[in-house]
């Protein structure tokens, strides 16, 4: 399983990044307006300082309804920094965004469909041509629904039919999380910085660095 970051924070893309783990980057509108500045302009920044990874999703915004709307925003933002190939649109999961899924597939743009919370609509994100397909676990377990267990129904579904689109676990709130989605077959896990930090703990670590470093002191009097 790969790791995405989920956040349109640029300090906390780059310190993931130095760790050597990332492979994409995830936004939404919530996640930009959270950081107080230009969606087109963030996306290119984004792009910029990540150059090794393989997709930066931009989402077409909330007033896009209709495929037409989508698909003129797509327009742009397949032009930011040149026409970075890696932009990926993401869309929701609606008939319009389903239609804009399949122009955009068809002209080999990345497309990344949002908000899926049932196998149904990842099975019609992957036959519209989505390259990715992002089921929302901790929306589901917020309304008491097992959010990795549609993980778990969707990776299956792909496996028996072949389908190409990779799955982004989304919403991902904690390690146990990603842990569960790595097992269930998920190809990437979005994730906060956050939860990034959490996956490097464990207390025994951090007694064993303190224990390395209080051994290490008495062999200066050695
Ligand atoms: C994924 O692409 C979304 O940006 C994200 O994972 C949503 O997470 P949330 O439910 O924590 O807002």
């Amino acid at each position: 399983m790969k790791f995405f970051i989920d956040t349109a924070n640029l300090e906390d893309i780059k310190k993931a990044n130095k760790i050597g783990i990332l492979a994409g980057v995830t936004t939404n509108p919530s996640l930009v307006a959270k950081e107080g500045v230009k969606f087109e302009d963030r996306i290119a920044e984004i792009c910029k300082a990540v150059p090794n990874v393989e997709s930066v999703s931009a989402e077409v915004t909330p007033d896009a309804l209709t495929a037409e709307e989508m698909i003129a925003q797509a327009d742009e933002l397949i032009k930011i920094n040149g026409g970075d190939k890696r932009v990926t649109i993401k869309l929701p999961m609606t008939l319009a965004g389903l239609e804009a899924c399949r122009y955009l597939a068809d002209k080999g743009v990345k497309t990344n469909v949002t908000l899926i919370f049932t196998v149904n609509q990842a099975l019609l994100a992957a036959r519209a041509g989505a390259t990715y397909v992002s089921p929302f676990l901790g929306r589901l377990d917020d309304i008491s629904q097992d959010g990795v267990q549609l993980v778990s129904k969707i990776a299956e579904l792909f496996r028996v039919h072949n389908l190409e689109s990779q799955i982004i676990a989304a919403s991902v709130r904690h390690p146990d999380h990603v842990t569960r989605v790595a097992m269930e077959g998920a190809h990437i896990a979005t994730v906060p910085y956050s939860v990034i930090e959490q996956l490097t703990k464990h207390p025994l670590t951090d007694q064993g660095i303190d224990k390395f470093a209080a051994d290490w002191e008495k062999t200066k009097s050695q």
